[in-house]
């Protein structure tokens, strides 16, 4: 194994198990792209500031540019004896430039430089998702546009509950998708906080320009403290409970998915593009994505419970447990991406809503009898009065194997004098509906508002 970079302190060469185990070279050689900017902005400054030579900075401009198409061709394969990324570059570097490489680590460590990576990789995942985001909401929107008049039954555990309209419904994931969005919007923040020149854990004796490196990477602003620059990883933290979130609004939405796509709901049919068959039971079309959706969310939840844990004793500044960081973060972003696009496709083209099954299905149940005791407390009955008359109505109802609407207007002068002809009008489904008029409510004129202002957020997210 060839001499690794602070071997001249050490007698021996690293056990080579021990160095397959310390090695992170197999999941950082992700950080390439973010490692070779960020080393070109430190050589620039470096150049800048008068630590190195112009011409030296720029051997290593084009070293670092070299290695980047290298990799880009598929040429670039450092094995486990690089140890990581940053080891990788810099042997590459000084292979292609000769002693010039040498200079690039002046005036900076790997936890800087490594802290930089993370950040400037994750800020772009998170422009990243965050367009994915508006994408899934986009597709929401045109369905809400779609079914504004299409009924669906809501439910309160599971129970059917009173009737919705279906936009009403699929706004409400719309909604949860712009807060998740908006979140985003503020972990980038936080993220895009420049560490560089925060040195192993104190600064540096150089004359380094910490902001010139910050605007180069075009952070929004630099850590005013050495080891908490070295150290935080609160970013990452944040970004997953941002994702965490995220998934457990993609699982709820999946839930209903694969419930309404059972035989007993039958709200939606899935399209051949998006599901799968079984491999014995021949009359099978099975919701894999949204079942997968559901599934990947418990990764996302332990990538977050991981890193939680991993920081939790850490002394400062900078400890190796540290390098355990990233398979958390990159299988977290990959997971969330995933499952984003994934729903998207299945959303866009994937399904239909079986409407005649939708608004038959509103007009088969007990799901008026809030609106046969708001009917009378709007006659003056008081609203409890009122609600255990119906709860007796629908006692009698059911077992007579009738439905509210299907009472004579006799049966119901007998529960109360106040009704009259116009509670069929009353509890029809459509006017149900109609009728939850509150804002925020199911009401149509409602819903019809609450699109126009979903197309304004939307408009927002380009401006910003
Ligand atoms: N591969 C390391 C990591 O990912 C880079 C930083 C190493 N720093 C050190 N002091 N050993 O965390």
């Amino acid at each position: 194994m060839p001499k690794q970079t602070w071997s001249d302190r050490f007698e021996s060469a690293l056990n080579p198990i021990i160095a397959e185990f310390n090695a992170s070279i197999g999941f950082d050689i992700e950080l390439l792209e973010y490692d070779i900017r960020g080393s070109i902005a430190h050589a620039k400054m470096l150049s800048h500031t008068g630590i190195i030579s112009k011409d030296e900075a720029l051997q290593l401009i084009t070293g670092l540019e070299q290695i980047l198409l290298e990799y880009q061709e598929g040429h670039f394969n450092p094995g486990i004896e690089a140890e990581d990324v940053h080891f990788a570059v810099e042997r590459r570097l000084t292979e292609l430039v000769g002693d010039a490489g040498k200079k690039l680590h002046t005036a900076r460590s790997r936890n800087d430089q490594v802290g930089t990576d993370i950040r400037l990789y994750l800020r772009d995942r998170i422009e990243e998702i965050r367009e994915q985001l508006r994408g899934l909401q986009q597709v929401l929107l045109k369905h809400a546009e779609k079914n504004v008049e299409t009924m669906i039954p809501g439910y309160t555990h599971l129970q059917r509950a009173q009737p919705l309209s279906l936009a009403h419904h699929l706004l409400a994931y719309f909604q949860m998708l712009q807060r998740d969005w908006e979140r985003l919007g503020e972990v980038y923040k936080r993220t895009n906080i420049s560490p560089l020149g925060c040195g192993a854990l104190a600064g540096t004796t150089f004359p380094i320009d910490r902001h010139y490196t910050a605007s180069e990477l075009e952070f929004g602003g630099l850590y005013g403290n050495s080891l908490d620059g070295v150290s935080d990883r609160d970013f990452a933290i944040e970004f997953l409970c941002a994702s965490s979130l995220i998934m457990v609004h993609l699982s709820r939405l999946s839930e209903e998915l694969i419930l309404w796509a059972s035989q007993e709901f039958n709200f939606i049919t899935l399209k051949d593009n998006c599901s799968t068959g079984s491999s014995i039971m021949p009359q099978k079309k099975n919701p894999d994505v949204p079942e997968l959706v559901r599934g990947k969310t418990g990764r996302v939840f332990g990538h977050l419970q991981g890193m939680l844990v991993l920081m939790k004793g850490l002394p400062l500044a900078y400890n190796k447990d540290l390098q355990e960081d990233k398979e958390a973060l990159f299988d977290g972003v990959k997971t969330v991406q995933g499952c984003l696009g994934a729903m998207t496709v299945l959303l866009r083209e994937g399904l239909e809503f079986n409407r005649d099954r939708l608004m038959s299905s509103v007009d088969e149940d007990f799901s008026n009898a809030t609106d046969v005791a708001d009917y009378l407390a709007t006659k003056g009955v008081p609203f409890r009065e009122a609600y255990n008359l119906v709860g007796k109505a629908v006692k009698t109802s059911l077992a007579a194997g009738k439905l509210l609407k299907e009472l004579t207007l006799e049966e119901w002068k007998a529960l109360h004098p106040k009704f009259e002809e116009d509670i069929y009008q009353a509890i029809a489904p459509q006017q149900v509906v109609a009728a939850r008029n509150s804002y925020g409510g199911t009401g149509f004129e409602q819903v019809r508002n609450a699109i126009k202002e979903a197309k304004v957020q939307l408009l927002e997210g380009h401006s910003t």
